[in-house]
Parts: structure tokens; C-alpha cells; sequence
């Protein structure tokens, strides 16, 4: 609290009562009206700022008078006004603070004095309520002298140092193991490999389609191609040859039948004994019936048709079984060269006398 400012009135009236002590005093005279002209030169005793050494000019004027009391009854602290002189009371420690009149002239000033009274008073603890970014600085840690004027930096690097006071050491930098040549190689060319991987995925997505079509297209041409080749050939029907030669006649001993033929030819090869002459003739292996393939059963030396049962004789005459008439005998002839020759493409039929025909056996003798 400050005292209230003294009117002009009370400031004159104590100055003279001042000056009327001081000449009585002086004189020792006992005239309680003091002169005019004393009553202006008490003054300067009295407005004098304690611990002045040389009396000042004695005041002539009501100004004057009123500068000279003013600035005794204000506080020295109170006539910092300049700059300079603020942030010089602002960076003294809290022992040595401003007075209450003093005030900050710009926001510099008022961190200045900020940053002071930081340094001076103890670090606010986090769990007060401050908020995880405020930097608790410990008061033990900042000079106080040195308190004004810190940076927010220089405040970190304090809150940072440790209790002895060295220096924290900074967070290790945990590097990662050198790569092996191998691996830096592709990590190296991991951008690379990504973006011809994407060029590759572009090119696929679009050569795809237009491989494919291509693609189809050679194929449906090539197909219409070789149906078209195919179309132009005739049908031809691959079959063994019709005459063949089976080898000279002592191949067949008599009253034997071969059936040497009968896979590659369809034919048995039958040397018997016709109405009293030996003959050798060949017969056809299929059925009357229905066209199966009998078997020569030389234990009961007749044919045996596996499918409905007829049986025939040696000479192919049907004797049981569902079978029409006798088995056929296919042309048959001696060669120039003295082997027998078989032509399939004659057929004689015992029912119709053609089994007497020459052309059907070859006798011998
Ligand atoms: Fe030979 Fe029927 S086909 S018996």
C-alpha cells in the first residue's frame, strides 16, 4: 500500500509550520507570524531526499515545492521508470525484488521478471497439475543470479541435468547391425524392384487381354486350318491285305489244324482228309450264327463258339448250337513260287455246292 497523494494545501501547510519551527528555533524570537520570504526557503530542508549531501536550490514556485515533496515521498524503487532500470530490478533474485511500484514496461521485461521469480521460488511439481509438457526445472539446479533471462532450450538442458550436476547423457542411438551385402543390395533396390514391380503389374494387366485374344485367335485359325486339311482327305480304311501267301504246304502236317493265322487273318488252316483225298483248305474264323470268333478245341477237335454254343467239325460243317449252316472257306491256291496263297475276298459256302469248286482247297499228295 502506498500513501495517498497529499493535496497542494497539506504539502504547503507543512512546509511552513516546518519553516516557522526552524526560524524560531534559529532566532529565538518570539513573533508567531514567520515572513513570507522564510516561509519559501524552509522548504528546501524539507524536501531535501534523505541522504542527499548538498542542499538543493531553494525552491521559488509552487511547482517547485510540489516537484521537491513528490520526490521525497516517493520510493526510490518508484523512480525506475526506464527500461533498463526494469529489467535491471526484474533479474534480481526474489530477495531483491522490485518494489511494488515498479512496472514492466514490454512482454520482454515481464518474462524477464517471470524467469526471476522462477529462479527464485521452487520448481513446480509436475503432479500440481501441470501438464506432461511443462519442464520441471529443480531450484537447486538454477542459480538464481543466473535464473533471468534463460531460454526455453536452457530451461530443458537444467531440467535435464542430473542431481550431481553433470550432464544426463543423451538417449543412445541404438543403430541397426551393418546389413549384409546380400540384403543392403536389396534394400537398395527396393524402390527400384517396387517400381518395376508395378510396371510389370501395369504391362501384365494390359498385355493380357491382348495376348489372349491373339493367343485365341491363332488357335481357333490353326484348328479351322487342320479341319479344313482333314476334310479335304478321303476316308481311307486301313485293312490287312486280302491275299497273302502262308507258306509252302509241308508247313501243315496232316489231319492238323493251325492256327497260326487266326490273329493276323482271320483263318484256320485245315490239312484233312475229303471224301478220300488230303486236302488242304482254309476256313474262315467267323460264326454263322451271329459272327463270333470259335475256338479250336484240339482235345474234342471240333470249333466251339464261345457265345451261343455251335459247334463245328474239323471241316467246318455245324453239328450243334445255334449255327445256320457250315463255317465258309476263303479262296486258297498254290503259288508258282509252291506257296500256298489265301485270297479273303472269295467265299464258298458249303451249302451251295461251292466247296467243291478247286479254287477253295489245294490237294496233296
Ligand atoms: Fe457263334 Fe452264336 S455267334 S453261336
Amino acid at each position: 500500500m502506498t500513501d495517498p497523494k497529499p493535496s497542494t494545501n497539506d504539502i504547503l501547510a507543512k512546509i511552513r509550520a516546518k519553516a516557522a519551527s526552524a526560524a524560531a528555533a534559529e532566532s529565538g524570537a518570539t513573533s508567531e507570524t514567520p515572513a513570507a520570504p522564510s516561509a519559501v526557503a524552509a522548504p528546501l530542508a524539507v524536501a531535501t531526499p534523505v541522504g542527499s549531501a548538498a542542499p538543493a536550490a531553494a525552491p521559488k514556485s509552487t511547482a517547485d515545492i510540489m516537484a521537491a515533496a513528490r520526490a521525497a515521498s516517493k520510493p526510490a524503487a518508484a523512480k525506475a521508470g526506464s527500461t533498463p532500470d526494469i529489467l535491471a530490478a526484474a533479474k534480481k533474485p526474489a530477495g531483491a525484488a522490485p518494489a511494488a511500484g515498479a512496472a514492466a514496461k514490454s512482454p520482454a521485461d515481464i518474462m524477464a521478471a517471470i524467469r526471476a521469480k522462477a529462479g527464485a521460488a521452487p520448481a513446480a511439481s509436475p503432479a500440481a497439475g501441470g501438464s506432461s509438457a511443462t519442464v520441471a526445472v529443480p531450484a537447486a539446479k538454477i542459480d538464481p543470479s543466473k535464473a533471468a533471462g534463460l531460454s526455453a532450450a536452457d530451461m530443458i538442458k537444467a531440467a535435464r541435468t542430473a542431481s550431481d550436476g553433470s550432464p544426463k547423457a543423451p538417449p543412445k542411438v541404438v543403430l541397426p547391425s551393418k546389413p549384409l551385402p546380400g540384403k543392403a543390395a536389396a534394400a537398395k533396390t527396393a524402390p527400384e524392384i517396387g517400381r518395376r514391380s508395378m510396371l510389370a503389374v501395369v504391362v501384365s494387366a494390359v498385355c493380357t487381354w491382348v495376348v489372349l485374344a491373339w493367343t485365341s485367335m491363332i488357335a481357333a485359325s490353326v484348328v479351322s486350318l487342320l479341319a479344313t486339311a482333314r476334310f479335304m482327305m478321303p476316308n481311307v480304311l486301313v485293312e490287312p491285305p486280302t491275299k497273302f501267301k502262308i507258306g509252302p504246304p509241308n508247313d501243315y502236317a496232316p489231319g492238323t489244324v493251325s492256327t497260326k493265322w487266326q490273329a493276323q487273318f482271320n483263318i484256320w488252316v485245315v490239312n484233312a482228309e475229303v471224301d478220300g483225298a488230303q486236302v488242304i483248305y482254309a476256313l474262315s474264323t467267323v460264326c454263322t450264327h451271329l459272327g463270333c470268333t470259335p475256338n479250336w478245341l484240339e482235345g474234342e477237335q471240333k470249333f466251339k463258339c464261345p457265345c451261343h454254343g455251335s459247334g463245328f467239325y474239323k471241316s467246318g460243317v455245324n453239328f450243334e448250337g445255334p449255327a445256320p449252316r457250315p463255317l465258309e472257306r476263303v479262296g486258297f491256291r498254290l503259288a508258282e513260287d509252291g506257296m500256298l496263297e489265301v485270297d479273303k475276298s472269295v467265299k464258298f459256302q458249303k451249302e451251295l455246292g461251292q466247296w467243291a469248286n478247286s479254287a477253295s482247297f489245294v490237294g496233296v499228295t
